[in-house]
């Protein structure tokens, strides 16, 4: 087959616009070759389970997903009777971005808050925290959070920690969807267990697709008394692998050493370039009319731009509007993004800006 994409360009749309990280690759074809038991009975997804307890400790629970909303769907439908909902900020990937897949394939009822950080706290919690035993009220058994988030940024331990002493206390569980939880440690700074098991957290989606895996995400149960049946679930919302090892693999490379915290790092620190650069630029007057509407935490960026300016930037560099009506964009920074590529976006944003 021969190569029909320009595999020297690369834009601003999304951490999963990038390819597999060459490690990740060759860790596939470290896995090829023979036979190995399907459906997870192979080597790689044993191998797996040890590597997560590393990361998390004993007596957690791995199982790979194809995707994040598989991992989202099957490891909330694992958390809640057929009667249950899941208290989530309004901005959530479950809500807005899974084309209903928490409602229609596992039957579960969101209740949504909004936020202006796409987090959650306690007290917003409790605006949809109500209603338990009234048989009118779908009732509220998981809190779903996101880390980081879907607007870039980041809950600190200790808000996490609130978070999920709140809920417990209500008798209610905790979700996470870290489809960029590596990005979340790697600006924090601290292990991957600090925010999730540690702080209470009990079901985990693990993201690897939007940090250098070609697909791969695990369910990671890190509470089991919070979660049942799993394993049937999986299969029959069609998540699970018969070559399970290969997305076995992709997580092992990237967990079984510090490739995760490399591409995480990397990631952000272009996200702080980019800030960095229209900070500048603000502050010498070559970029003119730049808001930006969130602090910059993990490798997101979001900005608002002068009228037009999103539209020609894009014959250059793809990216995401946001919020269309206010101007509001989305830059996304991925592990593959170089310092050439975020000069040349900043160039790019103070030619058009000044031309605005
Ligand atoms: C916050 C969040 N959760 C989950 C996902 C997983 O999505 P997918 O099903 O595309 O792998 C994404 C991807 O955009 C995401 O941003």
């Amino acid at each position: 087959m021969t190569t029909i994409h320009d595999p020297a360009s690369r834009g601003f749309a999304s951490d999963n616009y990038s390819g597999i990280h060459p490690e990740v690759l060759e860790a596939i074809g470290a896995a090829n070759g023979g036979h190995q038991g399907a459906y997870g009975g192979d080597v790689y997804t044993a191998r797996l389970q040890e590597v997560m307890a590393g990361h998390f400790g004993e007596g957690v629970e791995a199982y790979p997903m194809f995707n994040g909303t598989g991992a989202n769907v099957v490891g909330l439908q694992s958390m809640l009777p057929r009667w249950g909902a899941v208290v989530t900020a309004a901005t959530a990937h479950i809500h807005v971005d899974e084309g209903g897949a928490p409602e229609r394939v596992a039957g579960i009822k969101l209740l949504t808050v909004p936020t202006d950080t796409g987090k959650l706290t306690p007290e917003l919690i409790d605006r949809e925290a109500w209603g338990w035993g009234d048989e009118h009220r779908a009732q509220p058994l998981v809190v779903s959070i996101t880390q980081s988030t879907e607007l870039g940024t980041l809950y600190t331990v200790d808000e996490i920690a609130a978070i999920a002493d709140h809920a417990h206390g209500l008798g209610m569980r905790v979700h996470l969807d870290g489809a960029r939880i590596s990005n979340a440690a790697a600006s924090l700074g601290v292990p991957l267990r600090a925010f999730t098991r540690d702080a209470g957290v009990d079901v985990l989606s693990f993201g690897g697709t939007k940090n250098g895996a070609m697909l791969g995400e695990a369910i990671v149960v890190l509470n089991p008394e919070a979660s049942e049946g799993l394993t049937y679930l999986r299969k029959f919302d069609m998540q699970l692998a018969s070559k399970m090892r290969f997305v076995s693999a992709q997580l092992i490379a990237l967990l079984d050493g510090d490739l995760w915290l490399r591409n995480a790092t990397h990631s952000n620190a272009m996200a702080q370039r980019l800030r960095a650069g229209i900070e500048d630029g603000l502050a010498d007057g070559s970029i003119q009319g730049v808001a930006f509407t969130q602090p910059t935490e993990a490798n997101g960026i979001f900005a608002t731009l002068p009228d037009g300016v999103a539209d020609r930037l894009r014959k250059e560099f793809a990216f995401y509007d946001w919020d269309a009506a206010q101007n509001e964009v989305r830059w996304m920074c991925s592990f593959d993004t170089s310092e050439e590529d975020i000069d040349a976006l900043v160039a790019a944003v103070a030619r058009e800006t000044s031309a605005a």
